[in-house]
This record gives structure tokens, sequence and C-alpha cells, in this order.
């Protein structure tokens, strides 16, 4: 049987962008090992694409942007690469205090902070004050962040309100739970991009990404290209988001 081939458009319509964007930035050890490089040298690679990417949607007039940095699962590697990952991170935050902040972004840290050191939350903190009046783009880092633990997070806090009298059980829903995450007064992602070609969702965004749409590529993070990106949205932008309606 002939299928008619769906007219798909190859240009972006800037009137029809995500408002939110999550991006599971994967593949930086498998970058380094085609190169016969340390994965650490993936990870510096994979941050120099985060800060492409971030500018270029800032450009565009995306509002939100979330990036999975380290989950909550990413403390099961070598404590060398951990220790690798976390002084990036830290010199990520610092820099884009003079780069990112320069360029309008506001700069947040999404996840628990119980296992960082003093040291990161202190720079966290930095970083978020440093920024939170600018007006462009706002970049959440998913740093020790994980679905699973955002939610227990959230529950303890709404128990803790019950206790103290704040609420009632029968307050209790949707909207509270949304509320009560790390992610409280956001729009939900309308967009979620993965690289390298694993097709899961690795405890990222687990309520949020409810509705979301999602883009695999085979490309591997520190390859993924302003291009790329463009024609992810160009994707997203063919897809019917019927939310359950017809
Ligand atoms: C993503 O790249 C970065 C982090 C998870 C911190 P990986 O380090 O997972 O790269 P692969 O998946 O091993 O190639
Ligand atoms: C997800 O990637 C976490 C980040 C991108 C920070 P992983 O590489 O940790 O995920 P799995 O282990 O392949 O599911
Ligand atoms: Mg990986």
């Amino acid at each position: 049987m002939l299928f008619k081939k769906k007219n798909r458009k190859s240009e972006l319509d800037m009137s029809r962008l995500p408002t939110h964007i999550g991006v599971i930035m994967d593949g930086n050890g498998r970058w380094a090992k085609k190169r016969g490089l340390p994965r650490s040298a993936g990870h510096q690679a994979g941050a120099d694409t985060l800060k492409k990417i971030v500018t270029e949607c800032n450009k565009m007039g995306i509002k939100y942007i979330t990036v999975y940095a380290f989950s909550t699962e990413n403390w099961k590697r070598p404590k060398e690469e951990v220790d690798f990952l976390m002084n990036l991170l830290m010199s990520y935050l610092k820099d884009a205090e003079r780069t990112l902040a320069g360029e309008n972004v506001v700069i947040r840290a999404i996840g628990s902070r119980r296992e960082l050191s003093e040291e990161m939350c202190r720079q966290i903190e930095k970083t978020e004050n440093f920024t939170k009046n600018n007006t462009g783009i706002v970049m959440n880092i998913a740093l020790n962040y994980g679905g699973r633990e955002e939610i227990v997070h959230a529950v303890k806090d709404i128990f803790k309100k019950l206790e103290d009298g704040e609420c009632n059980i029968g307050d209790v829903d949707a909207d509270m739970i949304s509320d009560n995450l790390y992610t409280k007064g956001q729009p939900d992602p309308d967009f979620i991009i993965r690289t390298s070609n694993e097709q899961r969702l690795s405890n990222f965004m687990m309520w949020q990404a409810s509705y979301s749409e999602f883009y695999f590529t085979e490309r591997l993070w520190p390859d993924f290209s302003v291009k790329d990106l463009h024609d992810a949205i160009i994707e997203y932008q063919s897809r019917d988001r019927r939310y359950g309606g017809v």
C-alpha cells in the first residue's frame, strides 16, 4: 500500500516555539571513547555545547530550558569521574556569572542540595542571586536531580503543611504537587530532547513530562549543534498535541 508522505515543513516557525525545553545531555563518555580520550574530555566538550545551545535558545526567545547535568544515580560512577563532574559544574556556574548572566540568562539549580558540598551550595546561591533579576531565558540546571527524589521531597513538604495545619487533606491535588516541586511556578516542558540514542527518561522530570513531546537523536551531546536544535524544533512543530482530547 502506498502512503502519502506527510508534508513536513523544513523551516522553523518562530511563532510556535516550545515554551520550555528539557534536555537529557547524554553521550559525553562515548564521544570521548570514540576519540581515544578520557571521559572527562567528553564532559568538558559537553559543557561547551551546553553554552552554545543555551545562548541559541535565549536568542530564539525560548522561555525555559532544563538541562540534566547530574542525576541522583550518577553518584554510582567512579569517584574520579564524580569529582571531575562536580568541579566542572562549579566552574560552569562561576563562568556563567560572566557569560550567560551577560546574556541575560536566569540560572537556577534544581535537585537536592543535601548531598552537595558546602562550596557547591554557596556557588549555586551566588549564581542564582547574581542572575535572578535577569529577564531572558530561565535555565534550570538539574544537579543531583532525580524525578523520584523531587516527588518524595514535595510529598514531605505537603505532609509538613498538613501537620502544621496549613492545609487539609482535601486540598491535596495535582496543582499542589506541582507547586511543591523544584520547578514551582514554571510551565511543564513541552519538548524533551535526549541525545546519544538512548530512549528513556532516566528519572528526568517524571511528573512534569506527562504531556511532553519526546525527541531522541543518535547525535552524541558534544556534537549536538545549533542546526540539530533547529531540526529538533521543526520536528516538534509537526507534532499534534492532543492532551487526551481529539
Ligand atoms: C552524560 O554523558 C553526562 C552525564 C550523565 C553526567 P555520559 O557520561 O552519560 O556519557 P555516556 O552515556 O557514558 O556516553
Ligand atoms: C542521564 O544520563 C543523566 C544525565 C544526562 C545527567 P545517564 O547516562 O546517567 O543515564 P543512563 O544510566 O544511561 O540511564
Ligand atoms: Mg550516559
